[in-house]
C-alpha cells in the first residue's frame, strides 16, 4: 500500500479535498433551486418514480475509521416494492430492477460539492436521458430522467458522466446497478432471489486512516488508476456464502481502470449465460474470462457437487501484454499488483440444499448480425486508437462538446459497420514508440458505445502471440454488447444499430482516466 509519505504531488486524499470543497446547504429541502432540463416530460404518467440524490456521506468499509465516500441514496416514489433494494451496508448505490416496457421518471439531486449527471451505462435512452456530459447540473440543482425502458433483460451500471470529474466521482463511490428483466427470461426459471448474486469488483487504495487515496501520480494519468485494495460490493476480502446447489453470479466490473482475467482458484471452467447486454444465445464455457471496466458477465455455477465446508476462490490470473512493460514496472515500484495472481472473493458452501435447476442448453434467440446487415458493410465507422501529445485520443481528436467529424455522422434507424483499431500513428515505423499498436505504449482500452447494444463481427490479431495467449480464451465475443476490449495489435468489427433517437451520443474509453483525458468522443445520430 502506498504509505502518505510517498504520495506525489499530483495525488491527492479525497476526503481532504472533499473537506476543503466550498460547503453548500445539504438539507433535505427539495425547493431550492431546481433545473429541470429534460426537453419534454412524456405526457404519460410513469409506471416507476425514483429520487436519486447524490451525496457526500462516511461508510465503513475496512476495520477502525469510516471512510468519507460520495453516494447515490435512493427513494421510491411510485412503482413496485422490489424496484430499489440497498447493497448491504456499502457505498454502492441502490440496485434498481426494472421490467421492459416500464416507463421510467428518476429525479437525480444533486448534493455533492460539484457538477455531476448520472449516466445509465448499457440502456438504450434518449439523449435528454442518457446523462451527456453537457446535462450536468450544479450542487442543489435536479435533473428529471424519462424514458422508457426498451433494453432486454441485462445487468446495466449507473454512474456519474461529467467531463473531466467521471474518474473522481465513480472513484469515491458513485456506482450502481440496473437490472432489467423481461419475460423471455423469466421464463427460463434461472435461479432468482438469494441465488441470483450481483458481484460488483473495484480497486481502491487507502492510508491509514482509512481515506481514499487517489494515488499513482504520472502512472495514474498515463495508464488509469489502480489500486492495491480489492472491494466487492464495497467490501474488503469478500466472503460469499452459498448452500450446495446452482446459484446466478452477475458480475460488474466498477474499477477505473483495472482490467481483470477472473478464474477459479481450482480450474473450474467458467460457464457464461450473458454478457452486457443480457443472455447469451446458448451457454459458453471458458477456462477464464477477461473482465474491463463496465463489462458484464453473468454466471451459472453450480455448487452441488461441492461438499459444506468447502471453497472456492475468485482470483485474478496472471497476464501479459495489455499494459505497457513500462508502466507494469512504474506501478510495482508502487507495490501494485497488475497482472498477478490474487484473490478476488471467496465462495464458501454452508449449507446443504437441493433443487432440480438445470442449465438451460437454450437461453436466447437473439438474431446474429453479420457485416451484410450493415448499411456500410464495405466502408465502415472508423473508432481509431492512437496516442498524441502524450494522451490517447479516438479518431485523432480529443473530446470537445459538440466537434463532430463527418465519420461520425450517423442516420437514425440505420445499422452500421464499425472497425475499433489501434492507429500507427505517424511515427513512420509499424508500431512506432508513440503508435497505438505494437509500440511501448500501447496498451488494451476498452471501448464503450453508448445507446444499444452492439455485436462482435470479428477480433483479429497481429502482434505478440505470446502475450495475446495469456488473455485470448478470456474474450466471450458472441451476445450483446456495449464494451469491447481492444488489446494491443486488435483490430474488432462491431455491428451496432442506431435505431429511435437522434441526438450526441457518446463513445469513450472505459479506462476513466483515458475518458477524463479526452479520450471520448460522439456520434451525432440524425
Ligand atoms: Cu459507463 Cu459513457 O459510460
Ligand atoms: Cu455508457
Ligand atoms: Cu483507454
Amino acid at each position: 500500500m502506498p504509505s502518505v509519505s510517498r504520495l506525489s504531488r499530483r495525488d491527492f486524499l479525497i476526503a481532504t479535498s472533499a473537506a476543503l470543497a466550498p460547503n453548500f446547504a445539504f438539507g433535505n429541502d427539495s425547493s431550492g433551486s431546481v433545473a429541470s432540463t429534460t426537453s419534454a416530460l412524456s405526457s404519460t404518467a410513469p409506471d416507476v418514480e425514483i429520487e436519486l440524490i447524490a451525496k457526500r456521506d462516511n461508510v465503513r468499509i475496512l476495520e477502525g475509521a469510516s471512510t468519507p465516500v460520495w453516494r447515490y441514496i435512493g427513494n421510491l416514489i411510485k412503482g413496485p416494492q422490489n424496484t430499489l433494494s440497498q447493497f448491504g451496508d456499502s457505498y454502492l448505490g441502490p440496485t434498481m430492477r426494472f421490467v421492459k416496457g416500464q416507463r421510467i421518471r428518476i429525479h437525480l439531486r444533486n448534493e455533492l460539492p460539484q457538477q455531476t449527471i448520472a449516466h445509465w451505462h448499457g440502456l438504450h435512452v434518449p439523449m435528454a436521458a442518457d446523462g451527456h456530459p453537457m446535462s450536468v447540473i450544479d450542487p442543489g440543482q435536479s435533473y428529471i430522467y424519462d424514458f422508457e425502458m426498451l433494453n432486454r433483460a441485462s445487468m446495466n451500471f449507473y454512474h456519474p458522466h461529467p467531463h473531466e470529474e467521471t474518474a473522481t466521482q465513480v472513484y469515491r463511490g458513485l456506482a450502481g446497478l440496473i437490472i432489467v428483466e423481461d419475460d423471455e427470461e423469466r421464463a427460463l426459471g434461472l435461479p432468482s432471489g438469494e441465488y441470483e448474486i450481483p458481484l460488483v469488483i473495484q480497486d481502491r487504495a487507502f492510508n491509514a486512516a482509512n481515506q481514499l487515496v487517489y494515488g499513482g501520480g504520472m502512472h495514474r494519468s498515463m495508464f488509469g488508476f489502480y489500486g492495491d485494495q480489492i472491494l466487492v460490493n464495497g467490501k474488503p476480502n469478500y466472503r460469499l456464502e452459498v448452500a450446495s446447489r446452482a446459484y446466478r453470479l452477475r458480475l460488474l466490473n466498477a474499477s477505473n481502470a483495472r482490467i481483470y482475467k477472473l478464474g477459479w482458484d481450482d480450474g473450474e471452467p467458467i460457464t457464461v449465460i450473458g454478457v452486457d447486454g443480457g443472455l447469451l444465445n446458448k451457454p459458453e464455457t471458458r477456462p477464464y474470462l477477461m473482465l474491463a471496466p463496465s463489462e458484464r458477465v453473468d454466471l451459472w455455477v453450480d455448487f452441488s457437487s461441492r461438499p459444506v465446508g468447502s471453497k472456492l476462490i475468485m482470483r485474478n490470473m496472471s497476464f501479459s501484454g495489455l499494459i505497457p512493460e513500462m508502466a507494469m514496472g512504474m506501478m510495482q515500484d508502487d507495490g501494485l499488483s497488475v497482472s498477478e495472481n490474487f484473490p478476488l472473493f471467496t465462495v464458501v458452501v454452508t449449507r446443504k440444499e437441493t433443487e432440480s435447476l438445470k442449465l438451460p442448453q437454450l437461453l436466447s434467440n437473439v438474431k446474429r448480425f453479420r457485416i451484410e446487415d450493415a448499411v456500410n458493410p464495405t466502408n465502415p465507422v472508423p473508432i481509431a486508437i492512437a496516442m498524441q501529445h502524450m494522451s490517447f485520443t479516438l479518431n485523432g481528436r480529443e473530446y470537445s462538446h459538440d466537434d463532430i467529424l463527418p465519420r461520425e455522422r450517423i442516420p437514425v434507424d440505420t445499422v452500421q459497420l464499425i472497425d475499433i483499431f489501434h492507429d500507427h500513428g505517424g511515427m513512420g515505423m509499424h508500431g512506432g514508440m508513440m503508435g497505438g499498436g505494437m509500440g511501448m505504449m500501447s496498451m488494451a482500452h476498452p471501448i464503450h458505445l453508448h445507446g444499444q447494444s452492439f455485436q462482435i463481427i470479428s477480433r483479429t490479431f497481429e502482434g505478440n502471440t505470446d502475450s495475446y495467449a495469456t488473455v485470448r480464451d478470456g474474450f466471450i465475443d458472441v451476445g450483446l454488447k456495449d464494451t469491447v476490449i481492444v488489446s494491443p495489435g486488435e483490430r474488432i468489427r462491431i455491428v451496432k444499430p442506431f435505431n429511435n433517437f437522434k441526438g450526441r451520443f457518446m463513445y469513450h474509453c472505459h479506462n476513466l482516466e483515458h475518458e477524463d483525458m479526452g479520450m471520448m468522443r460522439e456520434f451525432l445520430v440524425e
